[in-house]
């Protein structure tokens, strides 16, 4: 089938040129640097499928130039969809799927790798020792055994992160509308997301970006949360309002931020623009705080998850080919 890979990286191609001839090189796959919008949806032109990314915009007006274009099937090299009309997509007759689980571990142990780096302030004293100081003010950390930790959703990704912490010796509290059984006979203690916030010396989040999870932690949000608490969200940027994180930064009401998501990153996140100014001033003011760590959505970016994705995406574009369906469709059931 021909394929246009929207977003193509040269990772993107290593991984999914891998998979592609494990799997007979069956299929033509034409990389395109640019991201999907309804702009450049025509650089679709003679495909049969689209392979599109997180910042991919598959909205309404996006999907009606593939159905134009002839494509049937929208295969995301991700996990969540919130970027894609599924309505829009059920109408025009367009498949979507996705990688529905690929590596929960990346996601999991990179938000180890920011509680941990926040806590003891590893991104400040690697700066610090290398310009000769040595002075340890301003880097005091705290203990993780014995602490509460609060995640909120327990899928796949949140359920390994609670399942780490479990193991450092803290208390985990859950927020999930779908209790897991598993982690309940580790320890872990459901609750309400109010309880969760009033309790947890650590939040971190791990629900999919829906409207209801949109803003989810607000200026109440924040007002509930203990004071110093740490933040942590490695899910999808608008899960957080921006501009109510940073109020509560500046008040001291949240002491440590860890971000690997943005509500705006789709004009930031995975491009070199380090020749350029910063146009975005929610997140140039961000980036002024010694207490806040951004990442630029890499939790995933490990060898086994990017070739999980792309193993994933190509047998997901293979069944679509040899069967209509592939093998792990987007449901738009619900839709109809
Ligand atoms: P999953 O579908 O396995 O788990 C999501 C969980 O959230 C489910 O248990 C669901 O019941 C729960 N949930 C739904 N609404 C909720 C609510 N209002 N409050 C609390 N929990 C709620 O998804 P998975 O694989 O664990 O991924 C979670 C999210 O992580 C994805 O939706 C995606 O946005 C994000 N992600 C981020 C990556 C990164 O590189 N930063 C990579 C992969 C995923």
């Amino acid at each position: 089938m021909q394929v246009a890979v929207f977003s193509a990286k040269p990772y993107d191609r290593q991984f999914l040129d891998a998979a592609n001839a494990a799997a007979g090189g069956r299929h033509r796959l034409a990389y395109l640097e640019a991201r999907l919008s309804p702009e450049t949806a025509v650089l679709a032109r003679g495909a049969g499928a689209v392979c599109a990314f997180v910042n991919d915009l598959a909205d309404a007006a996006s999907l009606e130039e593939f159905a134009r274009a002839g494509v049937r099937l929208l295969a995301l090299r991700s996990a969540g969809f919130n970027n894609v009309d599924l309505a829009a997509a059920r109408r025009l007759g367009i498949t979507v799927a996705r990688v529905p689980a690929y590596s929960p571990e990346a996601v999991a142990e990179h938000t180890l790798a920011m509680i941990l780096s926040l806590n003891r302030r590893i991104h400040r004293a690697y700066a610090r020792v290398r310009e000769g100081n040595f002075a340890l003010d301003g880097l005091l950390g705290f203990d993780l055994k014995g602490r509460t930790v609060g995640v909120v959703g327990t899928g796949r990704i949140g359920a390994a992160v609670a399942r780490i912490m479990v193991c450092l010796g803290c208390r985990v509290l859950a927020h999930d509308p779908r209790p897991d059984p598993a982690l309940e006979a580790l320890g872990v203690s459901y609750t309400t997301v109010s309880e969760l916030l009033a309790a947890a010396d650590i939040v971190t989040l791990h629900c999919p970006l829906t409207p209801q999870t949109r803003h989810l932690i607000d200026a109440g949000a924040v007002a509930r949360m203990k004071r110093g608490v740490m933040l942590i969200n490695t899910s999808r940027g608008a899960i957080v309002d921006t501009r109510a994180v940073i109020d509560g930064l500046k008040s001291g009401a949240i002491g440590l931020l860890g971000l690997d998501v943005y509500e705006e990153e789709g004009d930031l996140f995975f491009e070199d623009l380090s020749e350029q100014v910063i146009q975005d001033d929610v997140f140039a003011r961000l980036l002024t705080f010694p207490n806040v760590l951004i990442t630029a959505h890499q939790a995933f970016f490990t060898e086994e998850a990017l070739t999980a994705i792309a193993e994933t995406t190509i047998a997901n574009i293979t069944a679509f080919e040899e069967t209509g369906r592939a093998v792990h469709e987007v449901s738009t059931e619900k839709l109809a």
